[in-house]
Order: structure tokens, then sequence, then C-alpha cells
């Protein structure tokens, strides 16, 4: 299984996407809602959050780990993966698991350059750069850099402008109305618009895994022609593209000899089951039945 984790429901935005590029894998949800949101916490908070809940998906026998929230991949990702989990390996002398996370798709989808190109010598401006991009998010992934950082290292040509939306992770989750949530991405993209006197970017990024549940409210306030971005398709696609590489963790061989066997999907939560299953369908396209846990 493939562990999928995000602070509450916005990762099932991408598990949404990952079902319907992979239907032939099978996908275990970890939704943090009992400390969700995430967007406020101090990064330490967030990352012994993130690092929990990854032993915990570990320890339900998932092999490999796609953090679907922006917050948690911004913080805690490179720290995770260049000590917890090394540290962690060595002491179980099992090389075999590895933590992805949504970042390094939407870098690589603004810098129009793959990620490891960070360390290789400059490469040609591709055609139809980017050349600036307002990056929506919440407070704490905007307050970590990462995102003008990883692009600036790939595309250092690329103006990024990040606006931070710290309400409205917290409105979302709480079930607010259409109306309430238009107004108020309206005045998030209003405020980014102003950071860039009068100039209009050409991409816009919702580097937030709940703001897909409001795509057509920033749709909407954004000018026209500016290019919106995916960010469960494009995780789809490259998370595809790594198992591709990668067909240690494709699970679709292991199936081959009992094909009758379905695909599994299970969701699980450190928060009330019967509230999260509700709220699922607004991200999720359908009601899904989720099981408590605690770790
Ligand atoms: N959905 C998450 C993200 O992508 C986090 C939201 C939150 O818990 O504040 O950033």
């Amino acid at each position: 299984m493939i562990g999928v984790f995000d602070s509450g429901d916005g990762g099932l935005t991408v598990l949404k996407a990952l079902t319907e590029r992979l239907p032939e894998q099978s996908f275990l949800y970890l939704g943090d809602h009992g400390n969700a949101p995430y967007g406020g916490r101090d990064s330490e908070d967030i990352y012994e959050l993130t690092v929990a809940s990854v032993d915990f998906l570990f320890s339900q026998g998932c092999r490999l780990i796609l953090l679907a929230c922006n917050t948690a991949s911004a913080v805690a990702l490179r720290r995770l993966q260049q000590t917890w989990l090394q540290d962690r390996d060595a002491q179980l002398g099992d090389p075999g698991r590895r933590v992805l996370g949504v970042l390094v798709p939407m870098v690589e989808a603004i810098a129009k350059v793959p990620w490891h190109s960070a360390n290789q010598r400059p490469q040609p401006k591709p055609r139809s750069a980017t050349s600036s991009v307002a990056i929506f998010a919440t407070r704490r992934t905007v307050e970590t850099g990462s995102f003008p950082l990883e692009v600036g290292l790939r595309a250092p040509d690329v103006e990024v402008i990040q606006q931070a939306c710290p309400d409205l992770v917290a409105r979302i989750e709480a079930g607010a109305d259409q109306d309430e949530l238009h107004g108020m991405v309206a005045a998030y993209v209003e405020a980014a618009l102003a950071k860039m006197a009068g100039r209009v970017p050409d991409t816009a990024v919702l580097g937030c895994t709940h703001y897909p549940h409001v795509a057509s409210a920033f749709a909407a306030a954004l000018p026209d022609g500016v290019d919106l971005l995916d960010q469960p398709s494009l995780t789809a696609e490259s998370l595809a593209e790594y198992l591709v590489r990668h067909p240690e963790f494709d699970q679709k061989d292991d199936r081959a000899e009992s094909s009758s066997v379905p695909p599994k999907m299970r969701f699980l939560t450190t928060g009330a089951a019967d509230h999260a299953g509700a709220k699922a369908s607004l991200f999720f396209g359908r009601r899904v039945t989720f099981e408590a846990c605690s770790f």
C-alpha cells in the first residue's frame, strides 16, 4: 500500500487524482484531523507530528509515503529524509522505504525543469518559460520560503510572489459556505496582485492541498489568462513516473498472480471518524468511511 498523508481532508484532493491515474495501486490515507490545521503551528511541532504519522504509516505496512500536504512537505520533508529516515533505516538495517512530497512536482512544473537540475549547470531557458508565479499557501509554508528557494535554484529568472491565506484551511474544514470562501479568496488574490504593482503573474499555484476545494473561487478572482496549475494531477503524473523509475514500490506485479483481488483503499484519522467521513466528499467526490486511529 502507498501511504498518503495530510493534516486533514486536503490530501484527499491528491488521493482522488492518484486513484484515477494509478487505479491498480492500493492506498492507505491518514488525515491528522486531531491536530489540524498545521498551517499556523510552529515548524518543530509540524515536524514532530509529520514524523509520528509517517512512522505510523510505515508500521501499517506502507513502504512508500506521499506527504499530500504542502505545509508538512515544506517544513519537514528534507529534514525527515536526511536525518530521521536514514537513522531509522540504519537501525532496522532496511533501506527500502521512501517518503515523497507534493512540493517537488509543483516546483518542476513552475521551473519547467526536472528537480535534479538544481545540481547541474544552468539549462537553456525552456520555451514558454514561466516568468512570474503567484503562490497561495498556508502561513507556515510561506514562512519556510521553500517554494521561492527551490524554484530559484532551478529557474532563477522566475519571479515568485507568495501570499499566505491564514484562515482559509480552518474555514474550509469548518464547512464555510461558498460565498464566504469566495470573499476570502478574492481578498487574498487582491493582496497578491498588489505585491506586483499592476503586473499580472502568468502562473498561479494553489500551494495547499485544501485549496482545490475553492479552485473556482481562485479562477474567478485571478485576472484572465493566468495559468492555474493543478497540484493533484501534477502530483499523480509525477508519482506514476516515480513508480516506473522505482518498480520496487509498484504493487501491480504483486497482485498479478491474484488479479481477482481489487486494489484497496483505507482511510484513517486521528480525529472523529464520522466527522472526517462526512466532510470527505467535498474533497474526494464521494463519502468515504474513516476509521479512527491513535499512535
Ligand atoms: N493541506 C495542507 C497543505 O497542503 C495543510 C493545511 C493545514 O493543515 O493548515 O498545506
